[in-house]
């Protein structure tokens, strides 16, 4: 097996792999959008689908890039380019470096706005409003020519800082600190909200099926939520593969990565519903729950306890800064890497023409919510257009791309090496394994992707 350019940089240990990994799947995804999306696709039927779509897709891509990664031992394109010289395969990593840019420029912007709501409710100021009409409040934040690019900026800032520190002193040291915190954070604010009066409703709504709900949009929502929430598709665990070790279980790895990133989105809807429910307003607000619909609740339910509303409205905006900013740092390290070695850039400078491109690109995404609200292409402002182009089209082309790649091109043995660690420990499921990577997950993502493109086919 290769052994890994140590001047690259690499990961220290297995549990820096799997926080780091983790770190990049557990973002604004699970906390901001999965319960919007559970409360769309009614509740636990939308779960379950999603769980589906996570174990036979979103896993197999992710084993795949683990492979592709370590194997290579290099960005996502170089990565395609030293695996298959010359050949159109290279295209998959292009996707993934342009998604790169995409995603962390309008996911920056959600990320910012999340900034604002942590500064101002350690100010006290979320809390002491009165009466306010919070989604008048919210509206005036976002579309606000300035103010979000602000804080935009200032995040993007944060996450630059970590990247141009490198694999082992920025990446793994950061996700080592922040994510047992965030950890930590989840398990208080589930305590908490479960000892709010009407949980129970809440609980209901979130484990109860409803069928009914699930249409073939829900059903495409769930594949799309399924990989951006494991941030799969677009090469970003290509790269971080590219820093593991020869020891590091790919197999291993990758089910510890979906089962942490599972339960922190299942536990958020723990936090969110029984919240939500305590004051009585409806579970399906739309992505305005956190920033509109939240603030509301911590208002109504804690006017005895102003302490305790202060201390959960806090804690939850950190957790979901903690959150998106391990992400970023992922979605950052797939172009900073690319620019780096492509252009043989130190660390620094690469990172920082990322962090510039994305604070140009995240500025436009942010003005569509204002002054920008009329500029659209194909109807959609700069935030709705690069979300779409990123979650419906790169991540599902990039994950077909990327096990048809494992699955078929790839050498079998170089596949088996890998998963094996040169034969140095047994993977059991190894054959359920690479059927799943060979025909369900492209089959699969090729029914629900041509749906897509041409809706009458399912
Ligand atoms: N998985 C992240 C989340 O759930 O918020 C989002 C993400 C990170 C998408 C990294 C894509 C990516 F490359």
């Amino acid at each position: 097996m290769n052994s890994g350019n140590t001047a690259r940089g690499s990961f220290g240990s297995q549990l820096g792999v799997i926080l780091a990994s983790a770190g990049s799947a557990v973002g604004l995804g699970n906390i901001w959008r999965f319960p919007t999306e559970v409360g769309k696709g009614g509740g636990a039927a939308f779960i379950l689908i999603y769980l589906g779509f996570i174990f036979l897709f979103a896993m197999p891509v992710m084993i795949s890039e683990f492979v592709i990664g370590r194997s290579a031992r290099s960005n996502a394109i170089g990565a395609f380019q030293k695996l298959a010289p010359k050949k159109l395969w290279i295209v998959a990593g292009m996707m993934g470096v342009l998604g790169g840019f995409l995603v962390l420029s309008f996911y920056s912007v959600v990320a910012g706005w999340t900034l604002h709501y942590t500064v101002q409710s350690a100010l006290g100021k979320l809390q002491s409003q009165g009466e306010t009409d919070f989604g008048a409040v919210f509206n005036a934040f976002a579309s606000d020519p300035w103010q979000p690019i602000l804080y935009l900026a200032v995040f993007l800032l944060l996450t630059h800082l970590v990247v141009s520190r490198g694999i082992q002193h920025g990446i793994e040291r950061y996700s080592k600190l922040m994510m047992p915190m965030l950890l930590a954070i989840i398990v208080l604010l589930v305590a908490f909200s479960l000892t709010m009066t009407g949980a129970a409703e809440g609980l209901r709504f979130l484990l109860r099926p409803d069928l009914s709900k699930v249409t073939p949009e829900v059903v495409l929502g769930a594949m799309g939520q399924a990989f951006f929430s494991l941030s799969v598709g677009l090469g970003c665990l290509v790269t971080y593969a590219s820093y593991f070790n020869n020891e590091t279980r790919l197999v291993s790895s990758a089910m510890n990565v979906c089962i942490i990133d599972t339960m922190v989105a299942v536990l958020s809807g723990f936090i969110i519903f029984p919240t939500v429910f305590s004051v009585g307003i409806a579970p399906d607000a739309g992505p305005g729950l956190v920033f509109i619909t939240l603030p509301n609740v911590f208002l109504l339910s804690f006017s005895e306890m102003p302490v305790l509303g202060y201390a959960f409205s806090l804690l939850f905006y950190v957790l979901l800064l903690l959150a998106a900013l391990t992400s970023s740092i992922s979605m950052h390290e797939i172009c900073t890497a690319f620019i780096s070695e492509h252009f043989n850039k130190s660390r620094r400078r690469a990172a920082a023409i990322v962090t510039l491109v994305c604070l140009v690109l995240g500025s436009f995404c942010s003005l569509s919510f204002g002054p920008w609200q009329e500029v659209t292409f194909f109807g959609r402002g700069f935030f709705d257009l690069f979300d779409y182009t990123v979650t419906k089209f790169l991540m599902p082309l990039g994950g077909l791309l990327i096990t048809l790649f494992v699955g078929w091109y790839l050498d079998r043995k170089l596949v088996e090496q890998q998963l094996t660690n040169d034969g140095s420990i047994p993977v059991r499921t190894m054959r359920p394994l690479l059927f799943l990577i060979r025909w369900v997950a492209p089959i699969g993502i090729l029914v629900i992707f041509l749906n897509e493109l041409f809706p009458l086919f399912l």
